[in-house]
């Protein structure tokens, strides 16, 4: 266990599973109070369960990031156990591969409610429970906010529309000493995301293409967010950051041939 976020609260929506509770389990390693947040109680419960057996002052609330009363609550239990929050970040999400065709009006509508309308909520609600200045928020997009990609009409939407909302809160909140940052992060191993949208059979020829020639770990991420929370980027807000493996630089499979 270090200490570099002894004496923080981290705040982390979405973190039952994946990438989040990594970025949890990163906080608390190095000393944070941890407060999880997600749908299921039963899961948000085991997460809860699983950091306080790493020895990490933590625990679980079940709400859904659509449910601003049922955020404010989150909030308000949070000040009560652990005072204000530190650092604060959003990733809930929900997402799966649909032909535009096939996709139902309230399908595409579902990942705009939890992917960027509940980071609008997560982030808008937590205002007053700010330890400010200094607080760093961050959104957990991805690079379908700048890529298009087939299939994914709904979550490309959803994460251009957080990459904008990191982007403007960031400009209102600069002044309150609010730094609001966004994480992209590329093909990351183990995770839901990845058993959703990439084909097993194809991973090698994935990572061909990445200039890094592999998945990352979900650790990867948390030290991305743990960095952005700290002094070292006291100076930096309003960026999206990308961790991809050289993803957003495009295919990179052709440099092989050169070399
Ligand atoms: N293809 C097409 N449409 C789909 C779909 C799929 N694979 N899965 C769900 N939908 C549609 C449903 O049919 C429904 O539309 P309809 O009312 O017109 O029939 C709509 O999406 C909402 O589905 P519902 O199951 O009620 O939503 P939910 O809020 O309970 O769950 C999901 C949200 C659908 C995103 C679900 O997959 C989920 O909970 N995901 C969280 C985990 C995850 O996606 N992790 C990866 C993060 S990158
Ligand atoms: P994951 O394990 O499925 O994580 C999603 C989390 O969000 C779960 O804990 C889920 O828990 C929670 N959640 C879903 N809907 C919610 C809602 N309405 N309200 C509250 N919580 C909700 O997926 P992951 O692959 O690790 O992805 C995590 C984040 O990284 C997402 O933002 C994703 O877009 C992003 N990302 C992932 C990859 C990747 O390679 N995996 C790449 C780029 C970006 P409950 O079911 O208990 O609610």
């Amino acid at each position: 266990m270090g200490d570099r976020f002894a004496g923080k609260t981290v705040f982390v929506a979405g973190a039952s599973s994946g990438i989040n509770l990594a970025i949890a389990h990163g906080f608390g390693s190095e000393g944070a109070k941890v407060v999880v947040l997600s749908r299921s109680a039963e899961k948000i419960e085991a997460a809860a369960q699983g950091l306080r057996d790493a020895g990490v002052d933590a625990f679980g609330i079940a709400c859904d990031v659509r449910d601003y009363p049922g955020l404010e609550a989150a909030y308000a239990q949070t000040a009560e156990r652990y005072g204000k929050i530190d650092v604060l970040i959003s990733g809930a999400a929900g997402n799966f591969l649909a032909p535009a065709i096939k996709m139902s009006a309230n399908a595409f509508k579902t990942v705009i409610d939890i992917d960027l309308l509940g980071t609008f909520n997560v982030f808008r609600a937590s205002f007053d429970h700010l330890n400010k200045p200094g607080a760093s928020l961050i959104a957990i997009t991805a690079g379908q906010a700048v890529h298009p990609m087939s299939f994914q009409v709904h979550a490309c939407a959803a994460k251009a529309g957080v990459n904008m909302v990191t982007k403007c809160l960031a400009l209102e909140w600069g002044p309150a000493g609010v730094r609001v940052n966004a994480i992209s992060p590329g093909p990351i191993a183990d995770t839901e995301g990845m058993a959703r949208l990439a084909d097993p059979v194809r991973e090698k020829q994935i990572k061909g293409r990445l200039a890094l020639r592999d998945y990352g770990q979900k650790t990867d991420i948390a030290d991305a967010a743990m960095y952005l929370s700290s002094d070292a980027a006291k100076y930096v807000t309003g960026t999206i950051l990308n961790v991809d493996g050289g993803s957003d630089l495009g295919d990179a499979s052709a440099n092989a041939l050169a070399q």
